[in-house]
Order: structure tokens, then C-alpha cells, then sequence
């Protein structure tokens, strides 16, 4: 049925309408109005991400208008409108945030990560949405990747269960409107680039690259995901964008891929222009800078037959198929009635659920957790305890992520106090001297960032993964007073802190929360136990990073401080 009418449509299409719904062009470009209306029609509205300061409604207003102005061209084809909601509907202050995956991973928990893509189906559909930039699907081989946080581990068999979970909660039935469509990201050998390098080079056997990376698509594929984006890497020194063998006859014909296979940011012009759309793009990602040399080059290449017909005529039928399997010719607009979903309790508890079960104890000596809800007095160190932004990563609010509280959002401090019935005091930067506490808990950590090396908060260790002297010096200051000291670590990954560990009385990897820090609170003090386990094995020293690929539990000759899956409970 929809086969036929993608063919009956494909049949009416110009050479430029055809190029048009093969363009992903930003919102907020004036040129966005012009280009859906110019008669090449562009096809998808992408924001890319995070921008502050709008609400659900602002954005339903505008994808509304630019919606108007699609339908209304002489083949009234709907746009899509496409986001980066890569923990949860991240895109403005109030709707619901939820641990990144890497804190999913920990929870190994299939059920709710469902549950979760559900949410954020729901909030993104409520916001205009119909297509989300997630999951990533990655396997990162070394923490100095500094999206580690953006995949669910480093193990295929848990990515596979996460992945399948992931598809069908974002999709479910496609045709509903509280759903969206996914995206599996990014094809392939992301995070496993030689010493992490972004958009690196990859060097892994065709057989690693089958066993390991390549069987969480199997699964994202078999679920029906709607859509695939490429990666910045290369292997063997060809550029992701641009390897047909990968693209095309692995990923489209050996998996029968038949969704939109999108590129990442520009790559038409940083990636070798029709080569890309050669290898198997169907959807060039921000092409608005560039968009007259894309669809000229594009053509041109149309005319000089080095770019044939029927691809064109596949890379849109891959676009107009998932425009009917969404229901966008009957139901393009986005509903004003499913705003009041955003951000509910409903949704928060289970975002708060997943923080609690997220939460991975890796050392509980003297049995000082669980915390007596009586204790006299407890001091909260870190400037990590008493901010949201802090707490929640990359792809919060703004694109880098923010240091800032933001609207909606509860911090590990706010969770403490409403638990203690004693006196609880708050020192930033350790410098109040609370010596007379009965516990420390100091909350200390990386800063958010987004894509590229990641920000502990300074250059020099940044790539040693160690925490900054200042928050090394937070929890010396208050163990060598001989204060009991609880460690909650806020991180995309695994970092350096053997020597933290042996200072502290506990210690707690608690990832990147989302919006709903008092989680937290709820199982130091023991109203729940702790669940998460590690979905990264864990480093001893920096010297365990001296090798290509960092420690990963398939490099036998480092022993990790602790394996995958390690984690204590009550
Ligand atoms: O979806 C992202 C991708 O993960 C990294 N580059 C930009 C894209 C769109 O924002």
C-alpha cells in the first residue's frame, strides 16, 4: 500500500523536488521559509538541538507556519522536523530529562529504557517533532571518546538489549502521533576511533567490526528503525560518508535497511559532495550554508551521468516512505493538546527511577551508606551537588550542555536536604571548614560538553581522565579532618580516581543524572537500594590509556580496577 503510493508520488516529482526532500535544512535560517517554497522544496526542518529560551509551544507555532507553507506547494508534501532529544525532550527548560545512556547502561534495565524512549517520543511529539536524532548505538573502545556518554556501554550483547528497547518505546506504532521516528547513530566505528579521536580513524578488523559494532544495527534494523546517520570517522582511511561497501551493501542491502540513511552535520561539503550521496546518503544533514552548490552539484552531477537517476529515486523513496508510515499526509501538524504531557510528575518519577537505578556503588568499606536520615549534621561539598546544568551533561538546555540550574529540575543538595531531618550545611568549594560533621558527602565531576574531547574542567588532565586538583583537594581537605566522606562522581565515563576511592568511606559512580537530582538522595539514605552496574570496565591509572585503544574488557592484558558489571549493594 504505502510502496505504491511513494511510487505514484516519485512518478510526479521534478528533478529539483527530488533533490528537495533529500535536503535537512535549520529552522531558524530565514532561508527555511524561502527553500520549502523554492522549487526544490526542501524536506526536513532539523534543529540541531538544544536552544534556550523556547518553549513547546513556540516550536509548535513555527513547524506549524512552515508546515502551512509545505502543503501548500504543488505537491503538498509534509516536512519533517528533526531533533537531537538524546536524554529525553532536551531542548528547553521544563520538560522531563533523563539520565544519558551511559547512566541507562547501568541500569540494565530494558523495561524502562522502553519506557523512557516512550516519554521522549511523547514530549518530542508534544514540542512539533517527528523525527529524534537518537540512540546512540555506539560500543566506545576509549573513554577519552568524549561522547562515551552518549552510547549505553561497552558491551554489544547490553547495547543489543538497550538498542531493541530504545526502537520500539521512540516508534511503537509510527503512525501514532505520540510517537516519532529514531534514528540509530553513527554508522559505524564511532567510538572506536584510534585514542578516541572524534571523527577519527577507526582501525578495526572487517570481523570486530561485524561481531562488535555492527550487531546492535542488526537488531535497531530489525525493529524497523526509521532512520540511520553516518559517522564523522574513517576506516582504513575512507571517510564513514563516503564507503559505499559500508553504506550500501552492508548496511541497505546485507541488512535490508530500507529507512533514511542521514549524514551528519555538512558533510556534503566536508566529504567529497555526490561521492557521499554516491556511497548511499539519502539525506544531507545542514545543508543550508551550502545549499545552492548541493543541489547544483547535485544536478550537475545528475547531467554528467556520475550520479545516476535511480539512486536519487532510491534516496527518495527512503524519505516518502517514512513520510507515510509516520501518517504525515493526513496528520502533519503537531497537537496543542499533548503540550499539557510535558514535563508531567508521571513522567519525572520515572526519569528519577532511572537516576536511582543508574546509581553504581563501588565501595561501601565501613558500611556508612545507608545514611541514618537522624545524623546530626552533614556537609555537601561541590559546586556538582548544587546545579542541574552540572549534573546533566552535554545536550542540556544548550548544546554544550549549561553550569546553570535550570527551570523544572531538582540537584543532588535539594534531595539531601528533603531527607535529612538533621542539620545540613552546604560548602562550594570546600573552604567553610565543616570539620565538625558527622559525613561529608562530596559531589565532584566533569563539566558538560558535547562531541568533542570532553571538559573536566581543565586542559592538562583532560585527557588523562582525572579529576581537577580543586575537586581532588575537595575530598582530601575533609578526609584528612578525619570527617567520614561519601563520594558521589558526576561523569560521562569512567575516570581516574583510584586515589579518590581509597580516600573515601564510599563511592559512587552516578553518571549524568537529567533533571531529577534528589534521585540521588533517595538511595544514599537507603529508601531504595542500590541496582546500577557498571557498564564500562574501570581504569586503574592513566597508564591503562597508554594503549591504541584504552582498557576494554577485550584487551586481556589490563586488569581493570573493576569489571564490567561490577556493583555493590546494601
Ligand atoms: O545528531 C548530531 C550528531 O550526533 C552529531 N553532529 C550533529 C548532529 C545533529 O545535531
Amino acid at each position: 500500500q504505502i510502496e505504491k503510493k511513494v511510487d505514484a508520488l516519485l512518478k510526479l516529482m521534478t528533478l529539483e523536488e527530488k533533490i528537495g526532500q533529500m535536503s535537512q535544512i535549520r529552522h531558524f535560517e530565514e532561508d527555511a521559509d524561502v527553500h520549502i517554497t523554492s522549487k526544490y522544496i526542501g524536506s526536513i526542518i532539523h534543529t540541531e538541538g538544544p536552544t534556550p529560551g523556547k518553549t513547546a509551544l513556540d516550536w509548535q507555532k513555527r513547524f506549524t507556519e512552515l508546515q502551512k507553507k509545505a502543503l501548500s506547494t504543488r505537491l503538498g508534501i509534509p516536512l519533517l522536523f528533526a531533533v537531537d532529544a538524546v536524554h529525553g525532550q532536551n531542548t528547553f527548560e521544563g520538560a522531563t530529562i533523563f539520565p544519558h545512556n551511559i547512566g541507562l547502561g547501568a541500569t540494565q534495565n530494558a523495561a524502562l529504557v522502553e519506557e523512557i524512549a516512550k516519554i521522549t517520543a511523547l514530549e518530542s511529539a508534544a514540542t512539533g517533532f517527528n523525527w529524534v536524532f537518537s540512540p546512540c548505538i555506539a560500543i566506545p573502545y576509549n573513554d577519552k571518546w568524549g561522547r562515551v556518554y552518549e552510547a549505553f556501554s561497552e558491551s554489544t550483547e547490553l547495547t543489543e538489549k538497550l538498542t531493541k528497547a530504545s526502537v520500539n518505546g521512540h516508534q511503537g506504532n509510527l503512525s501514532d502521533p505520540k510517537t516519532v521516528m529514531a534514528t540509530a547513530k553513527h554508522f559505524i566505528g564511532d567510538g572506536a576511533t584510534n585514542f578516541g579521536v572524534e571523527g577519527g580513524e577507526t582501525s578495526l578488523s572487517t570481523k570486530e567490526i561485524q561481531e562488535r559494532l555492527l550487531a546492535p544495527y542488526k537488531v535497531a534494523v530489525k525493529e524497523n528503525i526509521g532512520a540511520i546517520m553516518a559517522s564523522f570517522n574513517t576506516i582504513t582511511g575512507i571517510s564513514m560518508h563516503a564507503n559505499k561497501a559500508l553504506l550500501t551493501d552492508t548496511l541497505k542491502v546485507g541488512m535490508n535497511f530500507d529507512g533514511i540513511l542521514v549524514s551528519d552535520w555538512k558533510a556534503y561539503s566536508r566529504f567529497g559532495g555526490n561521492d557521499i550521496i554516491n556511497a548511499g546518503i539519502d539525506v544531507v544533514m545542514a545543508v543550508d550554508g551550502d545549499l545552492g552548490s548541493f543541489h547544483k552539484g547535485l544536478k550537475a552531477g545528475i547531467k554528467n551521468r556520475s550520479v545516476e537517476i535511480s539512486r536519487i529515486n532510491d534516496a527518495v523513496k527512503r524519505v516518502l516512505r517514512q513520510k507515510f508510515r509516520l501518517g504525515l499526509f493526513e496528520n502533519p501538524f503537531p497537537n496543542a493538546d499533548l503540550v499539557k504531557e510535558i514535563g508531567t510528575k508521571k513522567h519525572r518519577e520515572i526519569a528519577k527511577q532511572a537516576v536511582r537505578e543508574s546509581l553504581v556503588l563501588l565501595k561501601n568499606q565501613t558500611q556508612i551508606l545507608p545514611l541514618s536520615k537522624e545524623t546530626k549534621k552533614i556537609v555537601v561539598v561541590g559546586e556538582h551537588a548544587n546545579s542541574a546544568g552540572l549534573q546533566s551533561g552535554g545536550w542540556t538546555i544548550h548544546w554544550q550542555g549549561t553550569k546553570e540550574n535550570y527551570k523544572g529540575a531538582t540537584t543532588i543538595l535539594d534531595g539531601i536536604k528533603q531527607h535529612a531531618k538533621g542539620e545540613v550545611v552546604f560548602d562550594e568549594k570546600a573552604t567553610k571548614q565543616q570539620f565538625d560533621a558527622d559525613v561529608a558527602i562530596i559531589v565532584v565531576g566533569e563539566n558538560p560538553y558535547a562531541e568533542f574531547f570532553g571538559d573536566i574542567g581543565h586542559e592538562s588532565n583532560q585527557l588523562e581522565l582525572m579529576l581537577t586538583k580543586e575537586h581532588q583537594q575537595y575530598i582530601k581537605t575533609y578526609q584528612e579532618k578525619g570527617v567520614k566522606t561519601i563520594v558521589v562522581l558526576v561523569s560521562g565515563r569512567p575516570l581516574v580516581v583510584t586515589e579518590q576511592i581509597e580516600k573515601s568511606d564510599a563511592f559512587v559512580a552516578a553518571w549524568l543524572l537529567g533533571s531529577e537530582g534528589d534521585g540521588v538522595a533517595e538511595v544514599l539514605f537507603g529508601d531504595y537500594n542500590f541496582k546500577g552496574k557498571l557498564p564500562h570496565s574501570w581504569p586503574t591509572s592513566t597508564e591503562d590509556y597508554k594503549g591504541k585503544y584504552g582498557p576494554n574488557f577485550w584487551d586481556d592484558s589490563i586488569k581493570p580496577l573493576f569489571p564490567f558489571g561490577f556493583g555493590l549493594s546494601y
